[in-house]
């Protein structure tokens, strides 16, 4: 009896697991339909503030940070994007007639941006933040486009993904859209309130979620507008929770003072470091004052919640000992030798650990990160002349580091949970 139920259940199982990819390209069919009769027109702008607007917004939208290969020209594509499915390669952007957008119209653009399709119809992978991009208004869009037509068209094929099976087949692709893409939409009128157009700015152009939000097993962010932190897909940093004030909580700062973090990336409540000191410095410092103002004002509206937490478990006497000599013997010159953090010319110049949320994160990934591979934040207008941290890891070795580590997130009030040398190798 239980077999037969048990051989019910796998048939039924396999029935719903065919049916699935059907499903999948039925929704394509659909979603297709749907964006030919939602299809609005474009607000008509003048050229020379569409271009400047196109120009401005890919900056917010960093779209050249995916779009670039290290030394290669902009938005010429090829870079890899690594995921726990392969690596993605972001396309040539520039108008080149046959590797790039060259052939492209307005509505073409719009379908990739909008529906995460490409002009042949080609379903885009998800490592294009279109997710999140799909928000944008079909004015932003336009401006986008009309501006990137205006780069000088540069001759590079784009390069075939590396995916393993069976992320690379379409029809995956197809039944993770079914499972997890919902095209969104916004209308100018929608987003001209400070507040409105700071939710904007950060949840379509500026992406934020796509890193600060965790994702699935299967790749796809969860209650996408929280921002609850997630690990970034190389899983090489953790992107920490907004709303935790442990973590990136934001309400350490007023509106006005995290405006002036989101264009300098420093304050001696926290430096924006490794990807985020990029998104900082390629992106987030062009904003203008009211955007960032707009910005902030969103950011300082999304609830503070603090999810309770186990008290750490002391670290071995004998690593705290370790730690507290290297601690001194390496960090207390800049840091101070109780974790104050130090001035020099005036200014604050090496923030403080006592309390700093990098030491004091859940996951000790990006404490080890800083520690093992130095930390620059980025240069800024605001912030010209960071002072930048070596990194230890040939300096010291990986028991010492771990030992540092967790002298730093059990010393001066700080309490988070011990490190061991296991963590830091993978790390390194
Ligand atoms: C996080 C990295 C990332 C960012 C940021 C990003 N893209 Fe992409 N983009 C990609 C990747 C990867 C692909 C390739 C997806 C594929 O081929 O399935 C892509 C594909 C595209 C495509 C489709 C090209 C084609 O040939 O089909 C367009 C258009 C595009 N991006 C525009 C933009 C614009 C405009 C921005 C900035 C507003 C932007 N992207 C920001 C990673 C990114
Ligand atoms: C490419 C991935 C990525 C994107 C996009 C991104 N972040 Fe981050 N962010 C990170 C990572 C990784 C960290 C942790 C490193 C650090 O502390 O700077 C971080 C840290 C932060 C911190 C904490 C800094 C500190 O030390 O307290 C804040 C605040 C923050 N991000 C805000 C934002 C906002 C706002 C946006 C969107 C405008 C954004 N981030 C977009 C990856 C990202
Ligand atoms: C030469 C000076 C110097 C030394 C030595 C140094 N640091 Fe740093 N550290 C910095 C600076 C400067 C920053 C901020 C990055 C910037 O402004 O470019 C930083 C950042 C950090 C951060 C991240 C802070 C944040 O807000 O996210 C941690 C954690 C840290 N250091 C720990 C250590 C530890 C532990 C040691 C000893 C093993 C150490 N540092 C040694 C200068 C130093």
């Amino acid at each position: 009896m239980s077999r037969r139920r048990l051989l019910t259940g796998f048939a039924v199982l396999l029935a719903l697991l065919a049916l699935l990819p059907t499903l999948g390209w039925l929704h394509e069919l659909w979603l297709t339909r749907s964006l030919a009769s939602a299809a609005p027109l474009a607000l008509p702008a003048e050229r020379g503030a569409q271009l400047q607007r196109g120009a401005y917004l890919a900056r917010i939208g960093n779209c050249a940070g995916c779009h670039t290969a290290r030394g290669g020209p902009a938005y010429a594509g090829g870079m890899g994007l690594q995921t726990p499915f392969g690596t993605v390669f972001a396309s040539n952007l520039t108008p080149h007639p046959r590797d790039g957008l060259g052939g492209w119209s307005a509505d073409d653009f719009w379908r990739a941006l909008h529906h995460g399709r490409s002009r042949d119809g080609r379903l885009l992978y998800p490592a294009f933040p279109y997710p999140s991009m799909t928000q944008m208004t079909r004015a932003d869009a336009d401006a986008l486009f009309a501006w990137l037509q205006t780069l000088a068209p540069v001759e590079k094929p784009n390069r075939p993904h590396e995916l393993d099976w069976p992320y690379r087949s379409q029809t995956a692709l197809a039944v993770w859209r079914l499972l997890y893409f919902r095209p969104g939409q916004t209308q100018p009128a929608e987003i001209e309130a400070p507040l409105a157009r700071g939710r904007y700015l950060v949840q379509a152009v500026a992406h934020c979620a796509e890193c600060h939000a965790p994702r699935n097993r299967w790749g796809a962010l969860q209650d996408l507008p929280r921002m609850d932190g997630g690990l970034l897909t190389n899983e090489m940093w953790t992107a920490p929770s907004l709303h935790d004030a442990r973590e990136a909580g934001l309400k350490v700062w007023s509106e006005a003072q995290l405006a002036q973090w989101l264009r300098s990336g420093w304050s001696t409540q926290g430096v924006a470091l490794g990807p985020m000191a990029g998104v900082i410095g390629d992106s987030l410092r062009h904003l203008t004052e009211s955007d960032a103002r707009a910005m902030a004002q969103y950011l300082l509206s999304l609830p503070a919640e603090n999810p309770p937490r186990a008290v750490p478990k002391p670290a071995p006497t004998a690593q705290m000992q370790l730690g507290a000599r290297v601690y001194r013997d390496h960090c207390a010159s800049c840091h101070g030798s109780q974790g104050q953090g130090l001035g020099a010319h005036g200014t604050p110049a090496y923030p403080a650990l006592a309390g700093n949320r990098t030491a004091l994160q859940d996951s000790p990934l990006n404490l080890l990160q800083v520690l093992a591979n130095g930390a620059y934040a980025a240069s800024t207008p605001a912030h010209p002349r960071p002072y930048g941290m070596p990194p230890f890891r040939h300096a010291l070795s990986d028991a010492e580091l771990a030992a540092v580590a967790s002298f730093v997130r059990q010393s001066w009030g700080n309490a988070a949970a011990a490190v061991s040398e296991l963590e830091l190798r993978r790390v390194k």
